[in-house]
């Protein structure tokens, strides 16, 4: 039951139980427990468990390895495979859709049924995962708070969605504003003392479900404006002209800022989230829904591209550069890079070298991984998918590569300075 008046006591959170342990759980919980909560930090795989409680990570991130090794070695960390007693619970497990784009809560439902064993009067419950509308209220209240509680009197529970951006997670996680939505005004008023104890930007209190939209609407907006620079560059191909080239030269137009087009959109959030709104509200979000559509498109339109540039090679070696969906990171979940190269290979485009520095080649089982040396002495066609620090640090005009093809625009000065070169270069840039 929900109850919207509740008695006044309350007790300062010292415990807070993680689950979770990915790109927002274990940043999230490194920050409390350096902020001097007790922390117990969950993870359904074993292997995450036991590298944490060694002090270790399993993902990259800037600063965090220090870190957690510090929060563990003082023992303000423990990792564990089940949930403990605690005054907050924070689930931020993953919530991928299924494969005809509907919302997959199976995490979000096992996160808050195993923490429900453990959930008793005066703990906060938040979900920090990017949920559909409503998820709050009806799934993880049901799920996690046992009767009798009541929840906004016994229990207090919210939404509060993360805005991190990877590789600056630890600065973000503490620096961005947050908005804190409960399900009752109280839920909300807990949430925001406790996230105003290690958040330094503002803690903005809402509703659940506005939270929850608030969320869904960042990405959706984020995705809408990407869609429109990928559909216009794929438009300015067709019609011979350079798309960043017109990007630049309209963006000279004081009202105008036209994104960088790129080989599609791909993680966890841009490339997902906005199906949560347009599952939600199907007649209501038609642009949402012709945007997701666009950026899908546009892995598709590299590939072609690219199998373009390897018909005018003999025996095309096609290097293609960075598999993570942004650079600078290891995530390559729903990577247009990755489908990028499934698509050449699935074509058989020619032999496919791929590359990327932060992609463990053990997780990467669709194709063996090239050193980049290799890629660079081997490949006739290189196209540069990820614009990694160390791709747009490469001596482009040095490359004797016949053929470049670059999505993402970092190497654009360079090649602009190769097709300057006399003829006798042979180059053939794109
Ligand atoms: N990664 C980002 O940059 C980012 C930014 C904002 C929001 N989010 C959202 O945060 C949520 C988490 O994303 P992430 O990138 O940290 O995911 P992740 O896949 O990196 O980590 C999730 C972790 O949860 C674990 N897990 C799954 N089910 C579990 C369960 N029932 N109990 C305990 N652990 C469980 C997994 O083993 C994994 O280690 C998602 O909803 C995502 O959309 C992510």
């Amino acid at each position: 039951m929900i109850r919207t008046t509740t008695s006044n006591r309350q007790v300062r959170p010292t415990r807070v139980c993680v689950v979770g342990l990915g790109y927002i759980g274990l940043p999230t919980a490194a920050i409390l427990a350096n902020r001097g909560y007790d922390v117990v930090g969950v993870d359904i795989r074993p292997d995450v468990v036991a590298m944490v409680n060694r002090g270790q990570v399993p993902i990259h991130e800037p600063g965090l390895g220090e870190l957690i090794e510090d929060v563990v070695r003082r023992g303000k960390l423990v990792a564990s495979t089940s949930p403990d007693e605690a005054d907050v619970f924070i689930i931020c497990v993953p919530t991928p859709f299924h494969p005809d784009k509907s919302p997959d809560l199976s995490c979000v439902r096992s996160a808050a049924a195993a923490i429900r064993p453990f959930v008793r009067s005066g703990n906060l419950i938040i979900l920090e995962s990017t949920s559909p509308p409503m998820t709050t209220r009806n799934t993880v209240v049901p799920i996690a708070v046992p009767e009798p509680l009541e929840v906004g009197q016994d229990v207090f529970v919210a939404y509060c969605p993360e805005r991190v951006l990877p590789g600056r997670i630890l600065v973000e996680a503490i620096q961005n504003d947050r908005i804190v939505g409960g399900i009752t005004e109280h839920c909300t008023q807990r949430t925001k003392e406790f996230y105003e104890t290690f958040v330094a930007g503002e803690v903005v209190p809402t509703t659940a479900i506005a939270a929850e939209v608030t969320k869904l609407a960042e990405n959706a907006f984020r995705d809408v404006n990407i869609a429109f620079a990928n559909e216009l560059s794929m438009m300015a191909d067709q019609l011979g002209a350079d798309p960043l080239e017109i990007i630049q030269l309209a963006n000279r137009h004081p009202r105008v800022n036209i994104l960088n087009p790129g080989p599609g959109v791909g993680g966890h959030c841009i490339s997902v989230d906005p199906w949560f709104l347009a599952h939600a509200a199907p007649h209501q979000s038609a642009l949402i829904q012709t945007a997701r559509m666009v950026n899908d498109t546009k892995p598709t339109f590299v590939a072609h591209q690219v199998r373009e540039l390897a018909d005018q090679v003999e025996s095309p070696v096609i290097g293609c550069l960075g598999l993570a969906y942004k650079p600078d990171v290891d995530d390559f979940r729903e990577s247009p890079s990755v489908e990028v190269v499934r698509q050449l290979i699935a074509s058989q485009a020619g032999e496919i070298l791929a590359c990327d520095p932060y992609v463990d080649a053990d997780h990467w089982e669709e194709l063996p991984l090239t050193p980049l040396s290799e890629v660079l002495e081997r490949s006739n066609v290189l196209v540069l998918l990820t614009a990694h620090q160390v791709f747009r640090e490469l001596p482009i005009a040095d490359l004797d590569h016949r053929h470049l093809l670059d999505t993402t625009g970092a190497w654009r000065a360079a090649i602009r300075a190769r097709q300057a070169m006399p003829a006798t270069d042979a180059a053939a840039p794109v």
